[in-house]
């Protein structure tokens, strides 16, 4: 007898349960505070159990509710780094996904997910205007960034990399990872608004140059993590094309948003490489990064390095296809079941619109906070991070940020621009209501009170 197998009736109750404690969270999820009322202590003693030698049965399950006590919601005002919002119907194609087992690595693997990831990557790039690229989905951007960057070398064992000194971190980490080096990615200048100066790209590669170093790569950002700046995507590829270097554009944070507002990434197309993250603003359930790219046969010439175990058998080119060809990934979950399910479910216009609400609250958060004597905006508000801080030392505001967390009202985050600590709120979630970004406001104001 397998001691493991779960007869279809108990899976059916098991499953059931699952739903009726995840709908019932879901029902509750505007009412909960932002922040579990929590401490290590208790989430310890709640789940620092000794390993069961006995298993419990569906008795397991009732820890799940305990689970969701101490669980962070992603409720209506999640405003904290750039994470989105968890949209239901995907998580429902998360539990298909994970009976069905499917490992995305090749189509004799799976053809339904090899297919339908295939077809989801296609139908974003074409949505955010990039419909000659191809590539698949990864854990998310970090992943992503770094098999853009490792195309981008070739076999190249040294070489240069060009971003702003906005990028995000997974740029210098990827450049060690890869051997280059953190210090082989030079910080370009950025103006007034965050934004890499082409010019002083330009420049930074003619002195690299002239002293004997090896350009390799360009990469621009479309969604700064502090503040959401878009660098001049136009103008960055004309330079990078100049020198003919490789242009990643490291969009995880804003490129989706090219679905509502496509003017905003004119140039996004001049890419060779392109991150999206549908984990960030395209509202579904973690992991769901991607990596889009011009040229499948420079995934190929990178990530091809295929053991005999793994050769495919078939000549038919579709048959024969194999994400672990083109990435550094090989066993892959089937992450494209959540976005082509929430995608049908929903249409990419309702997303579009839920893209179109982020922006228009952003605005509304930023001139709420102008309006405000006490409060002062950081940054201009490109995308939806909106960047501020009360009157006050950098050591006010971070008690004021951990104060506004204790309340349990609003969740936001913090970034330092240009060396002071800002209080940040980042919208990239489906559920925010004018009413929750408002409250970002009033409760920054009645922290500080508190705090002083
Ligand atoms: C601009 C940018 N790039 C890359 C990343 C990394 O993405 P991930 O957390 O999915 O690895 C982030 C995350 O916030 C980001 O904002």
């Amino acid at each position: 007898m397998d001691r493991l197998s779960v007869p279809p009736q108990e899976f059916r109750r098991l499953a059931s349960h699952a739903v009726d404690v995840t709908a019932r969270y879901l029902d509750r999820l505007s009412e909960l505070p932002s922040f579990p009322p929590t401490t290590h202590d208790d989430v310890r003693a709640a789940f620092d159990r000794p390993l069961p030698e006995r298993g419990l049965g569906a008795a397991a399950l009732d820890d799940l509710e305990i689970v969701l006590r101490h669980s962070r919601p992603c409720g209506p005002a999640f405003f904290g780094y750039v994470l989105g919002s968890g949209e239901p119907v995907a998580a429902v194609a998360d539990l298909v996904a994970s009976v069905l087992n499917q490992n995305v690595t090749a189509w004799r693997s799976g053809p339904a997910a090899v297919t339908i990831e295939r077809t989801v990557v296609r139908w974003l790039a074409e949505a955010i205007g990039c419909k000659d690229f191809t590539g698949s989905f990864t854990g998310g951007g970090s992943m992503a960034n770094l098999m853009a960057l490792a195309m981008a070398r070739g076999t190249s064992p040294t070489g240069t990399l060009y971003a702003s000194a906005e990028a995000h971190m997974s740029i210098p980490k990827a450049a060690a990872l890869l051997g280059l080096g953190y210090d082989a990615v030079r910080a370009v200048v950025v103006d007034a608004s965050f934004r890499m100066v082409p010019e002083a790209l330009d420049r930074a590669i003619r002195d690299d140059l002239a002293s004997g170093k090896r350009p390799i790569a360009v990469i621009a950002t479309a969604g700064t993590v502090a503040m959401g700046s878009i660098d001049p995507l136009d103008a960055v590829a004309e330079v990078a094309k100049a020198h003919g270097l490789w242009l990643h554009v490291d969009g995880a944070y804003g490129a989706l948003a090219a679905l509502a507002v496509p003017e905003t990434f004119r140039g996004l197309d001049r890419a060779d490489s392109i991150s999206i993250d549908p984990h960030k603003w395209l509202y579904q359930p973690l992991d769901c990064g991607c990596l889009l790219y011009r040229d499948p046969a420079v995934a190929r010439a990178t990530f091809s390095h295929t053991g005999d175990y793994a050769q495919s058998l078939q000549s038919d080119p579709d048959e024969g296809f194999a994400f672990f060809e083109e990435s550094l990934e090989l066993s892959r979950r089937f992450r494209a079941l959540k976005v082509w399910l929430s995608l049908r479910y929903h249409g990419v216009e309702a997303f579009r619109e839920a893209i179109r609400g982020d922006l228009a609250l952003a605005q509304r958060l930023a001139s709420r906070i102008d309006a405000e004597p006490a409060l002062e905006r950081l940054a201009p508000v490109a995308l939806s991070a909106v960047c501020f801080r009360h009157e006050g030392s950098d050591d006010f505001n971070r008690r004021i940020l951990q104060r506004i967390i204790r309340r349990g009202r609003v969740y936001i985050s913090n970034a330092t621009i240009g060396g002071r600590f800002a209080l940040r709120a980042c919208i990239v979630n489906h559920r925010s209501r004018p009413e929750d970004v408002d409250a970002i406001v009033s409760e920054t104001l009645a922290a500080a009170a508190e705090v002083a």
